[in-house]
């Protein structure tokens, strides 16, 4: 069974009777991993209470959209950006339409419109409202525009007709919304990842480290197998969990990441190296504890192999994605590092603005590559990972065919 980890779910809600199943839907979502907001037409809060799926989904109900409490907490632009997928259960006729026509007359139809996020809907209505031709007109136009269509069922319906207009069950709903996720671009594709930091023992109870919480190097590993690659995540210490069908290599220094990370340069096309590699160990580790007895103490540092470098120089050499956290003259460090480390692109961001990077949940970022770049907007790492993801297997694909250029 798919699932919905880490998936921010925006689940609108429309006005027929099959909206008492919406609850339902809430829950088989939440079952899945994702984590769910909704909002509700006019007409969905005659059939259910906004109060019945704030208590579900745990988070506050958008219903109107010029209410400025509402906008203050969290405005429409906002909810449409923070969606991974717009999920319309029940999908009435008449948002059908508006939909078609392109409206935004109310919060549902604006967020519609705001979002880049994919957007699918579950129709219900009685059998001869979706067999009339201005429904099925609209159905048409909407598969036209990408808009996944879930259902409707077939069988006997609470009006007592019979035919074409039920809603499919909450399962279902939830299964086919986590395959909105997946794809087969990287079918085949083997991906090697580095992620979180390194840590270079002192003694036997103290290290020299970093602040990487590796969120960004798991989103990768995540939105990789999500697009089909087979993936292998060489991760230092984090308690992240491992995302779901990515074989994990637990690794503590960047002596032991650099092995890990050759060993599986066989079995390679593409390798991203998201870790945050430290630069320098300790010439030596103390066997014991080491005590305090001077004011001052010095310990010799030595410097790290390079692990990507080393991979990109190697004779096997995949594909190779670099970061780079830069804190000034951002673009022209990472343009160095893509030339000196013989990358084939390289992502850079801007590590002294705090609500980006490190251990942020959201980062914004420019991709480099030899004769390009391309800067994307400010994003959860989840949905930038995605568009990452997207971006390298483009370049991937280019560079096996000879080709050097972003689409
Ligand atoms: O040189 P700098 O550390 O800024 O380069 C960052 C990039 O190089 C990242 O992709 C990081 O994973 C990688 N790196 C590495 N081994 C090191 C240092 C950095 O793979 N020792």
């Amino acid at each position: 069974m798919l699932q919905l980890t880490n998936k921010q779910i925006l689940l609108g809600i429309t006005g027929g009777i099959a909206a008492y199943k919406a609850a339902e839907v809430v829950r088989r979502l939440q079952d899945a991993g994702a984590t769910v907001r909704v909002v509700m037409t006019a007409g969905a809060q005659k059939f259910i209470t906004p109060l019945t799926l704030q208590a579900l989904s745990g988070n506050p109900v958008h219903c109107d959209l010029l209410d400025p409490e509402a906008e203050a907490a969290m405005g429409h632009i906002e909810l449409a950006r923070w969606a991974d997928l717009v999920l319309v259960t029940p999908a009435s006729a008449n948002f059908m339409a508006r939909l078609t026509q392109g409206q935004a007359d109310d919060l549902l139809t604006t967020l519609c419109l705001a979002t880049t996020a994919p957007v699918a809907i579950a129709p219900a209505m009685n059998q001869a409202m979706w067999k009339d031709p201005a429904t099925q007109h609209n159905i048409e136009q909407l598969i036209a525009r990408n808009i996944a269509i879930f259902g409707p069922d077939q069988g006997s319906q609470a009006c007592g007709d019979i035919g074409p207009g039920r809603m499919l069950e909450a399962q279902h709903i939830a299964q086919l919304a986590a395959q909105q996720f997946q794809s087969n671009a990287l079918d085949g594709v083997k991906i090697t990842i580095t992620a979180g930091p390194t840590r270079e023992a002192i003694d036997p109870v103290r290290y020299i480290s970093n602040h990487s919480s590796g969120k960004m190097g798991f989103a990768l590993a995540q939105a990789a197998v999500e697009a089909g690659a087979a993936v292998t995540l060489i991760a230092g210490p984090t308690s992240l969990p491992t995302p779901e069908r990515v074989t994990r290599i637990d690794v503590e220094s960047a002596e032991q990441m650099h092995q890990a990370a050759i060993g599986q340069l066989s079995q390679c096309d593409i390798f991203i190296g998201a870790a945050a590699v430290a630069d320098y160990r300790p010439v030596a580790i103390a066997e014991q504890k080491i005590k305090k007895s001077a004011d001052s103490m010095t310990i010799e540092l030595t410097r790290n192999p390079d692990i990507i470098a080393a991979v990109a120089s190697h004779e096997d050499r995949p594909f190779t994605v670099g970061f780079a956290a830069e804190t000034e003259n951002v673009t022209g460090h990472a343009q160095g590092k893509l030339k000196r480390k013989k990358l084939d692109l390289i992502i850079a961001n801007d590590v002294s603005n705090q609500a980006i990077g490190f251990n942020s949940d959201d980062n914004q970022v420019q991709l480099i590559w030899k004769d390009g770049d391309e800067t994307l907007a400010l994003a959860s790492k989840q949905q930038l990972s995605r568009t990452i993801i997207d971006k390298i297997q483009q370049q991937f694909a280019n560079s096996r065919s000879g080709h050097q250029v972003i689409t």
